[in-house]
Parts: C-alpha cells; sequence; structure tokens
C-alpha cells in the first residue's frame, strides 16, 4: 500500500438521517419547532428536502460519487407513530428501499435511532425510566426485521452525548430536560438499549456488524498555562469522547464531571458488545474553566487562520488522526467514520477540507488504526436541527424552493478518490461533475404513507 492509498477494501461512502431529510416527519422534534425553538422560530423542517419521495434518485446520487455504502437513519416515529401499534406499510417501505438500495450496490449503513422520537416517548416511557429499554428493544425488534439478510452495517444510536448534553443537562433539544441526575439515568438506559437492540439484531438480522456513532471533539485548553483549563480538557476527552464507547466495552459506564454529572453503572451485557467503534468527527473546542455553574465554557478558535467554517467550528482536520489513533489504542477494533463534513455555503472549501481530513485518516491507518470506511456528512443540504435551514453541508446542492439538487465542486473530487482509493489533492482533479440534468432519473417513488 503506498502512502496515498486507501487500504484494500475501504469504503466510501455518504451520510443522512430521516428527520433531516425525508420530510413529513411528526415526532418530538416537529412539536419542538412548532413551540418555536429553533434558533429562527419560524423554521420548520416539514417537506425537509422530501427525501422519502425522491430516495431511488437519491441512492443514484451517493452511486454517482462513488459511494459503496449509504448510511440512513430509520424513523421511529414513522414507524410506531402510536405506542405498540406498527404501521406495517412504513416498515414495508423502509425495507424496500433497503433492499434497492443494496441491489444498486451500495452497502446500507443503518442508524435506528438519531436524535429523534415518537411523540408519546417523552410523555411515558422517557429515557430515565427503565421503560424506555423494553420499548426500545420492541423497536429495534421491528428494524431487524427490516434488516433482515441485507448485512448492514447498523449503528443503534448516534451520538448519545449530545442528546444527553442538549437534550438532558442543557434542556435546548427535546425532551428539554435540564437534570444531571435523570441525564446519568438516562445514559445508563441509552446504553442497556444499545445491548437489548443488539441482542435483537443479533437474532433476527442474520449478518451484520453492531455499533454506534460517538460524536468526538479534539480538546484544547484555552489558557494552556492554567490547571483548570487543563484539567478540564482532560475530564472532557474521558467523558465526552470515552465513556459512552467505554461503557459498550468494558460494560461500565462511568460518568466524572465534578459540578456537572457524575455516575458509576454497570451495563449488563456492555461489555464488548460493539463490533466497531464509529467516529464522527467535525472540529475542535477549547475548553475554558469559569467559576460558576456549569464551571466551563468551550469556544472554537480559527487558530491557524483558516477561517472557522459557516457554522463558526474550527477547521482542524489535525484532531482527526489524533482522535482515530487513540480509538485504536484503546480499543483495537475496527473503526469507522460514520460522520465528517463541513458546512461551507458557498461550495468552495469542501474539496481542500476533504484532503485534509483524508490524508489525517490515512496517516492514522499508517500508525496502525483498522479504519475501514468514511461517510460524509452529508449527501445533501438538510435540516440543521437548532440552526434550521443555514447551514449546508451537502456534496449536492439542495435549492429549497424547487428541491433540485446541484453537484457542489467536491462531487467530482469525491468521485475521483472514492473509486480510485487514491488520494490526490483536488487540483489534480479538474474533470467536471455532470450536472443534474445529466444524471440518471429515476422517477421518483410515488408511495405516501
Ligand atoms: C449529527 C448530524 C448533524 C451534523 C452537523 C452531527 O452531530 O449527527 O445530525 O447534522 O452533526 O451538525
Amino acid at each position: 500500500m503506498g502512502t496515498n492509498e486507501f487500504p484494500r477494501g475501504f469504503t466510501f461512502g455518504v451520510a443522512t438521517a430521516a428527520y433531516q431529510v425525508e420530510g413529513h416527519i411528526e415526532n418530538d422534534w416537529s412539536e419542538w419547532e412548532r413551540q418555536g425553538k429553533c434558533k429562527d422560530p419560524n423554521h420548520r423542517c416539514g417537506r425537509s428536502v422530501d427525501h422519502w419521495n425522491r430516495f431511488d434518485h437519491d441512492v443514484q446520487l451517493a452511486k454517482e460519487v462513488g459511494s459503496g455504502a449509504f448510511r440512513i437513519s430509520l424513523e421511529w416515529a414513522r414507524i410506531e407513530p402510536v405506542r405498540g401499534q406498527v404501521d406495517a406499510a412504513a416498515v414495508d417501505q423502509y425495507r424496500q428501499r433497503l433492499l434497492r438500495m443494496k441491489a444498486a450496490g451500495i452497502r446500507p449503513v443503518v442508524t435506528l435511532h438519531h436524535f429523534t422520537h415518537p411523540q408519546w416517548f417523552h410523555r411515558e416511557t422517557p429515557w430515565h425510566e427503565p421503560s424506555s429499554v423494553v420499548e426500545f428493544r420492541r423497536y429495534a425488534r421491528i428494524c431487524a426485521q427490516i434488516l433482515r439478510g441485507l448485512d448492514a452495517l447498523v449503528i443503534t444510536f448516534n451520538e448519545p452525548m449530545v442528546l444527553l448534553l442538549g437534550g438532558y443537562i442543557q434542556g435546548v433539544i427535546p425532551p428539554g430536560i435540564a437534570d444531571g441526575n435523570k441525564a446519568m439515568l438516562a445514559l445508563g438506559n441509552i446504553a442497556r438499549s444499545h445491548v437489548a437492540a443488539r441482542e435483537e439484531l443479533l437474532r433476527e438480522s442474520g449478518k451484520c456488524e453492531i455499533g454506534i456513532s460517538q460524536n468526538m471533539l479534539a480538546f484544547r485548553p484555552d489558557r494552556w498555562w492554567h490547571p483548570l483549563d487543563r484539567a478540564l480538557t482532560r475530564l472532557a476527552f474521558d467523558n465526552y469522547n470515552h465513556a459512552f464507547h467505554r461503557a459498550l466495552t468494558d460494560g461500565e459506564l462511568r460518568i466524572q464531571m465534578p459540578g456537572l454529572a457524575s455516575t458509576r453503572q454497570r451495563i449488563e451485557g456492555g461489555r464488548d458488545s460493539v463490533d466497531f467503534m464509529g467516529i464522527n468527527y467535525y472540529t475542535r473546542a477549547h475548553l475554558r474553566f469559569v467559576p460558576k455553574p456549569p464551571f466551563l465554557e468551550f469556544q472554537y478558535r480559527d487558530i491557524h487562520g483558516r477561517g472557522l467554517t459557516d457554522i463558526g467550528w474550527e477547521d482542524y482536520s489535525e484532531g482527526f488522526s489524533h482522535l482515530l489513533v487513540e480509538l485504536h489504542h484503546k480499543y483495537g477494533k475496527p473503526i469507522w467514520v460514520t460522520e465528517n463534513g463541513i458546512d461551507d455555503r458557498q461550495g468552495q472549501r469542501r474539496p481542500q477540507f476533504l484532503y485534509n481530513h483524508w490524508s489525517q485518516m490515512l496517516s492514522a491507518v499508517r500508525q496502525g488504526a483498522d479504519v475501514r470506511g468514511y461517510l460524509y456528512w452529508s449527501l445533501m443540504d438538510n435540516f440543521e436541527w437548532l440552526e434550521g435551514w443555514g447551514p449546508r453541508f451537502g456534496l449536492y446542492a439542495v435549492d429549497f424552493e424547487t428541491l433540485e439538487r446541484r453537484p457542489t465542486p467536491a462531487c467530482h473530487y469525491f468521485r475521483r478518490v472514492a473509486q480510485s482509493g487514491v488520494l490526490v489533492e483536488p487540483e489534480q482533479v479538474s474533470e467536471p461533475m455532470k450536472s443534474e440534468d445529466s444524471m440518471p432519473t429515476v422517477a421518483p417513488s410515488t408511495v405516501a404513507l
């Protein structure tokens, strides 16, 4: 393997999440928006980018950029809109779609839980109650049937720490709770739900690989000389990046954030309950101690003068290789990059961003990390949670009025590297990407649930 070659069998692909793209989903987030709780209180996900009706077309777009894998999520609120009542048509739709994706030569990567819940969930069986595990197991059993025989890469939970911080500590996303004790109970139950889902998947789905996607940040003390900033940085690495991974590898959930939250819980069946380590990597945060709760502040700083990304995050590819190598040393398992991407509203920075991150990923591979795949976030622009319709992470830009998808300049670069498995610099790739007009046309599915 040359220094700029990806390992044999390495998979490039793209990632999405149901609520952000499908459209017309009624769940806890649609309620949240209606209550005006997004940054812009007028933003609604609504029809989103209508992926539900353009699924086959979007699969073709993924193929066009050389994807060997496509990450989608199943929407619990579609599958079980009323507690205990399964919508058979929705289940069948997901199954048929994934079969078609597979037939198109793309490996399904399927997330069971990507931040959203049916509206009954927080009222009836919230995460801090043990009943949540029972409910999630039942949902996972249905998902396992959808995934039967597909040899999917399955992600039970996307970014549990983000859900926890936003939803249970800061209370800024659903369910909007700000209670450290409930947060710790919730995190334990999420870990148990992963174990329960794994049991269902192993029983029902046949061959599949199971893991989670963990948002991992590069952290740095804001004042390198300040002992408390340094202590916070160590705590953040350990608690934010690794506590949940550890719960699913050694079977104990340990959180120790003085003044914020702490817990020590055994997770029955948690030991060695993932087949791969999933990492979502975006940026680095600078941490500073402040003498009042929550005792820390974080900021994104443009240390290298590259310019923050449009969402205001540091463009810091160097942190990527460190985290990958660290994952390798700590857990010794295969690694999947389940998200990495940039909000680049003009679409000009993305090729260089990809090059920088892929270089760092190759550097980690040379240092021994067994990285199996890279999924770009996202295939196309979509609804960005609290930020609504501002950010544009897509390889394809979406006109939010007409819903037309147009390739950004990164598309042909992505395809070139994905198809050849050889990293070249963006300037070395000049072939223009076909415009959407010449893309394979696939009639949107007319199925409406
Ligand atoms: C989430 C995505 C989100 C992306 C960009 C990740 O944390 O999994 O849903 O769109 O970051 O903010």
